[in-house]
């Protein structure tokens, strides 16, 4: 399973619903309660997770634009004959070099999963101008902030989780990604501009019945600290199959930090 792939994207899913917070959710529901039609813009929107997840809460006509560069993801982001009241349409589009296009009018709600570790501060922070310009509220959602507790303990687990967070930091495409810092970064910058936020975490629970989630986890992981060269490949090999065995004999279980951020201009628009 690579990268984006519509596999990992399915593979995640029911984890990252589960994971959703639902204090952030009910505060984006409850900004939206007055209207009868919103605009919806989703950055990096994948298969249209993000879409799904919000349309059974959001009790109005929505129209959604669904912004991805993968064309082969957005083939499978149009609307579902599930969902209700949905208008789809895709835009696809390099989100570093033409944010703007992604944020032309009409938008009510920009929306994001599984998005900010992967940008830079400066990509961020014209998207935070650009959005406070505007006074647009914004909701992220499954930014991973670097917690990874995992059972039974290994004694090379501390060493991998610090190699797959120094990962994370590298450049995803945007310049030197935020990783475990972006959704902290979001929350302070967007109240630097006068914005009110909503934040909680939403971290996956992994359990020992989720045995496919978990390996197709630990090999990610496995590569991402291989690619740093912060441990030798025989000790990243052996950890990677000692806990290949703790999934097998149904003794592993993790949990992965996330946060969720909804940001809501105080000024109405
Ligand atoms: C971790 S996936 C999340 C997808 C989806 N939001 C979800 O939660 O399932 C990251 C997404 O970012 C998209 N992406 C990465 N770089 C991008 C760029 N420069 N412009 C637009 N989309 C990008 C990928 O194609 C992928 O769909």
């Amino acid at each position: 399973m690579s990268g984006f792939s519509a596999t990992w994207l399915a593979l995640r899913e029911p984890h990252d619903a589960r994971a959703r917070n639902t204090e952030v959710l009910a505060a984006v529901t409850a900004s939206f309660k007055q209207h009868h039609a919103i605009h919806i813009t989703d950055l990096a929107c994948g298969t249209g997770s993000t879409m799904r997840a919000l349309n059974p809460l959001l009790a109005v006509r929505q129209e959604w634009r669904l912004v991805d560069n993968d064309t082969s993801l957005l083939s499978k982001a149009g609307a579902r004959s599930s969902l209700q009241r949905v208008v789809a349409t895709a835009m696809a589009l390099d989100l570093n070099r033409s944010l703007d296009a992604a944020l032309q009018s009409p938008v009510d709600l920009v929306t994001a999963s599984a998005l900010l570790d992967l940008v830079s501060e400066t990509w961020l922070k014209h998207l935070v101008a650009m959005l406070a310009a505007r006074s647009i509220p914004f909701y992220a959602a499954l930014s991973y902030d670097g917690r990874i507790e995992l059972t039974p303990f290994d004694p090379c687990d501390a060493a991998i989780i610090a190699a797959v967070n120094a990962h994370q930091r590298t450049d995803k495409g945007f310049g030197p990604a935020l990783g475990p810092a972006a959704a902290n970064f979001a929350v302070t910058h967007f109240q630097s501009h006068g914005y009110s936020l909503v934040h909680g975490n939403s971290d996956w629970l992994i359990g020992s019945d989720d045995g496919e989630m978990q390996l197709e986890v630990l090999l990610r992981w496995a590569s991402a600290a291989a690619d740093t060269g912060m441990l030798t490949v025989a000790d990243t090999d052996a950890w990677l199959t000692r806990r290949q065995g703790a999934v097998a004999a149904r003794l592993s279980s993790m949990r992965v930090g996330h946060v969720d951020v909804f940001a809501a201009p105080i000024r109405t628009r």
